[in-house]
């Protein structure tokens, strides 16, 4: 395996730009090919078969990019899928579950901890195992948001709506006396201002697209994979493809990674 060759990263949409902007900042010299479902999401209200059809397909398409590593940077289809593709996979692939898991199971300090995601992820059950099997006197308690990320998409992150439904959502955990809330989709942490005001200083937030990167440098170094600083570069080193919608991809990623992206392509997904 080509040690300079890119890091495919996947999400639904352009939540999962969050966590490239993430390993973009902690490992500059990687580079990326990122794919985002547009003409099929939210991958959040769709089933377990449907999730690991659509991921198998991306990987299909990643790895005709040659990429060296995948990250699904989608809590979804890392709830559904990862454990599946992992296994049929020769190149190391990674989720953002069991990174966001790992801090906030490190973070709590009363081991109450709250978990946010679409209602695939929660339905799932899977930040509560991960979590449980890490430490077993942590109490979670899990709430399906699916309304966040419609409201993201729309650009209402600074809105009176958005306020409203996330203190609706909020009600029921603020109950418990969480100390540790996980942002369990990756639209999520686009929110965090309007979460942290409502929840207040004393609630740790946390956005495993944090950890996902540090997993990933971790992963790569470990496997002689990272990519050489000096290592000749053809193209751009940050490269976007979408399934449909491209220049409202391009719009919105602009605003979550100013200058970095250039062009985004559409591919028909299908095919693969
Ligand atoms: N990216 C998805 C996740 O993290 C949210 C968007 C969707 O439902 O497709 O779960």
């Amino acid at each position: 395996m080509d040690r300079n060759a890119p890091v495919g990263v996947f999400d639904s949409g352009v939540g999962g730009l969050t966590v490239a902007r993430e390993i973009m900042r902690q490992i500059p010299d990687e580079r990326i090919i990122y794919f985002g479902d547009t003409a099929r999401l939210p991958y959040g209200s769709k089933s377990r078969d449907t999730i690991i059809r659509y991921s198998r397909q991306i990987i299909r398409f990643l790895r005709v990019m040659e990429v060296k590593a995948i990250v699904i940077a989608c809590n979804t289809a890392s709830s559904y899928a990862l454990e599946t593709v992992q296994a049929e996979s020769d190149i190391p692939v990674i989720g953002v579950i069991n990174a966001g898991a790992r801090t906030a199971v490190q973070a709590t300090r009363n081991r109450k901890i709250g978990v946010i995601g679409t209602e695939g992820t929660i339905g799932s059950g899977i930040y509560t195992e991960v979590m449980r099997q890490m430490r077993s006197d942590i109490e979670v308690f899990a709430k399906p948001c699916p309304l966040f990320v419609p409201l993201v998409e729309e650009g209402l992150l600074h809105d009176s709506v958005t306020d409203e439904i996330a203190s609706r959502y909020l009600n029921s955990l603020k109950g418990k006396y969480i100390d540790t809330l996980v942002l369990g989709c990756t639209h999520y942490p686009l929110l965090r201002s309007t979460l942290r005001r409502l929840l207040g200083e004393e609630v740790t937030l946390v956005n495993p697209a944090y950890e996902t990167a540090v997993e990933l440098r971790g992963l790569l170094q470990k496997q002689n994979l990272d990519r050489e600083p000096d290592a000749s570069l053809t193209g751009e080193k940050y490269q976007f493809f979408v399934s449909d919608l491209a220049e409202k991809f391009t719009s919105f990623a602009t605003a979550i990674l100013p200058g970095e992206v250039k062009e985004t392509k559409k591919i028909n997904i299908e095919e693969y």
